[in-house]
This record gives structure tokens, C-alpha cells and sequence, in this order.
């Protein structure tokens, strides 16, 4: 059985995160384009799980222009084939240690409250760094209305990190 990989993505992967997202079931779908543009501009901040020669694991992520100390997880998606293995976790885990190089303090992402797997993502993670997680309204359904139905999306914000686990970025 092969061993589950990590590493930043290029855009050779793009059209299989562009399915991986499109299969997960409940993200939303951005553009082809957009995915490009993260595993190109963004490739530092974003992740990829491996197992074999197949893309399991995705994890988009950036630091907002105006809060750098912040690292804002976009979209995370495991396989439903390897879902239930810490697949998730540890592209967490990787993705706030590579992206961090010892200035983000706090993670940040948005969920909706019917994602119970996501809120328990985050809230582990949060566990496993001994920090606090804490939530508030971010984007009301309202701001969806006249687009698309979409639930309220709620920000979580975890921390502060501890600075012992941001001073890596080792990797290529
Ligand atoms: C959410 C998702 C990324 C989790 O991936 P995963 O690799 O199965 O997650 P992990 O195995 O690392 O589990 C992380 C934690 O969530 C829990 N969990 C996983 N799936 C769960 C589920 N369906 N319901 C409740 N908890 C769940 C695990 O028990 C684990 O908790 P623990 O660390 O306290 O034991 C995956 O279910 C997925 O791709 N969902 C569709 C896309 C999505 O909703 N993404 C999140 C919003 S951006």
C-alpha cells in the first residue's frame, strides 16, 4: 500500500484539483482558471496529498493582503475513497508549519454549520496546537440572495500559534 505524500502543488495539477473539488460534493466549484492561478501565485500556501501517482488531497490557502500574520484556508478536500485517515489533518498541519516561516499567528477559514467533518477538522487542529478556536458570523445568507442558495458561512479563528511551530519552511 502506498504511503500518503505532501508537497507543494504546480500547475501540472491543476485539472485533477479542478476534479477533486467538482467530486467532493459540497464546495464550491471555482473556475479551472482560479485553480491554476493558486497552484501558480499561491503554490506556497496551497498543498497537495498524494498517494501513488494519484492526487488525493487538496488545500488552498492564503495570507489576506492586509492581515499577513493570518493564514486563511480557503478550500480543503480529501478524496472520498481516503476520507477517515488523517489525510486532512495532516495537509493542516503541513500547510500552516511550510506556509507560516514564523509569521502567521492565527488560522483562519469559514464554515458553514451543517459541515460537521470541517468544524471537527479545525477543531482538532486547534486541539493539537493547545490554542483557541473561536467563531463569529462572517458572510450572512443574505449576501448570497439573487446568486446562488448558500447557507451563512461562519469565520473560525485559531490561536495564537505558537511560535515554536511557525519558524519551519523547508520545503520545495
Ligand atoms: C472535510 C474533509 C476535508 C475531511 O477530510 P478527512 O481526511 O476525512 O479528515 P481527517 O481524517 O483528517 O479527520 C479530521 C477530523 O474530522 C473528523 N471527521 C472526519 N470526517 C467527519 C465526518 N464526516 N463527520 C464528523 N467528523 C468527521 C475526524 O474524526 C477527525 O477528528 P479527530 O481529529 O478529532 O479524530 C473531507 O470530508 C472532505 O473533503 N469533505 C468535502 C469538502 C469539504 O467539506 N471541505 C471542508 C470545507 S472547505
Amino acid at each position: 500500500m502506498s504511503t500518503v505524500t505532501y508537497r507543494h502543488p504546480t500547475v501540472q495539477d491543476a485539472p485533477a484539483v479542478t476534479r477533486l473539488i467538482r467530486d467532493s460534493g459540497n464546495l464550491d466549484v471555482n473556475s479551472h482558471y482560479a485553480h491554476l492561478l493558486l497552484c501558480h501565485h499561491f503554490r506556497g500556501t496551497c498543498l497537495v496529498a498524494e498517494k501513488g501517482f494519484d492526487l488525493i488531497g487538496f488545500v488552498s490557502a492564503y495570507r489576506p493582503p492586509e492581515d499577513p500574520g493570518v493564514l486563511f484556508v480557503w478550500q480543503i478536500a480529501v478524496a472520498s475513497s481516503a476520507r477517515g485517515a488523517g489525510i486532512a489533518g495532516g495537509m493542516l498541519d503541513r500547510v500552516v508549519q511550510l506556509a507560516s516561516g514564523g509569521r502567521v499567528h492565527f488560522v483562519e477559514a469559514t464554515i458553514t454549520a451543517s459541515n460537521a467533518a470541517s468544524i471537527r477538522l479545525f477543531t482538532s487542529f486547534a486541539r493539537r496546537q493547545g490554542v483557541a478556536i473561536a467563531h463569529r458570523r462572517l458572510f450572512p445568507a443574505e449576501l448570497f440572495h439573487g446568486v446562488e442558495q448558500h447557507e451563512s458561512e461562519d469565520l473560525y479563528r485559531i490561536g495564537p500559534l505558537p511560535s515554536t511551530s511557525c519558524e519551519r519552511n523547508d520545503f520545495s
